[in-house]
């Protein structure tokens, strides 16, 4: 699938971008989906929150995600009292974490033939696909999404994690597009992102490895835009820093995203994501 050109570019710069991968038709289909995800869902679910609570009840929605499809909104979308203050379709964020596993229609999309041997040529002997986002990134309020490594959140050892992100519609700098630092994946890993405890209601923190900054958005900055037409798809390096910019034009920016990781690599039990054991991870 990926000629030698296409796997020197990876070990050189640590991504892929990879036009006219996926079928427009394909992409209308999951961002429809996505939408009727969100139309179907009820705020009422988790409008519960009350601001005394709102921390830890939100860390539960996040950290039981692992095996569910569930609707994450931006953080201002409610009021303190745990209303949403504008319509739901206008305030998600995000949808997460096993829509590849659940939902026929995002099954269909992920266990492609092409994306297996992207995953095969890229080394993967025994890939194991541990997360799905569909990501919104609003007109106007989407929101940016700070420079990190995704082995931070998806750290196993040895390091194995890889990032398949689709543009489903034409990302571009003005409705923030992904930026990274081409080579950047043969820098270290910098921090890991934890359950402090057993339990959902625990919560997490970061835990500091390598003091070595990362590189900093701004035009001369290390960062590079992956501009990205829809059907493209960016591969990236689960060492590679990466961001990408809040979304100030009118243009809504869905994307899709699933993370791979090695079978045989070992996955800690304080990495966030949990899968319940009647979802154990599957590949392609
Ligand atoms: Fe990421």
């Amino acid at each position: 699938m990926l000629d030698p050109c296409q796997l020197d570019a990876w070990d050189r710069d640590g991504f892929l971008v990879l036009t006219g991968f996926a079928d427009p038709a394909d992409c209308a289909e999951l961002v429809a989906r996505a939408e009727a995800i969100v139309a179907a869902f009820d705020a009422a679910t988790i409008s519960v929150f009350s601001t005394s609570e709102q921390t830890r009840t939100s860390d539960e929605w996040f950290l039981s995600s692992g095996g569910e499809v569930r609707c994450f909104f931006e953080e201002d979308a409610f009021d303190g009292a745990g209303r949403l203050v504008v319509p739901k379709e206008r305030a998600i964020n995000k949808i997460g974490h096993a829509q590849h596993d659940l939902d026929p229609v995002f099954d269909r999309f992920t266990r492609t033939p092409v994306l297996a041997a992207v995953a095969a040529d890229l080394g993967f002997g025994d890939p194991l696909l541990v997360q799905s986002m569909s990501i919104f990134k609003q007109p106007r309020i989407g929101g940016e999404v700070g420079c990190h490594q995704d082995a931070a959140f998806l750290f196993t050892d040895p390091p194995s994690v890889v990032g398949f992100w689709f543009a489903l519609e034409d990302a571009i700098v003005d409705n923030g597009c992904l930026w990274a630092e081409p080579g950047g994946h043969r820098g270290p890993l910098r921090q890991r992102f934890l359950r402090v405890g057993p339990t959902d209601a625990d919560g997490t923190r970061f835990e500091p490895l390598d003091a070595t900054p990362l590189p900093e958005p701004g035009a001369a900055g290390a960062l590079v835009p992956l501009e990205a037409p829809a059907g493209t798809l960016v591969v990236l390096h689960g060492l590679l820093p990466h961001w990408s910019g809040p979304n100030r034009s009118d243009r809504s920016r869905h994307a899709y995203s699933v993370h791979v990781i090695e079978g045989g690599a070992d996955y800690p039990d304080n990495n966030w994501l949990r899968r319940p054991p009647e979802l154990p991870l599957r590949g392609f």
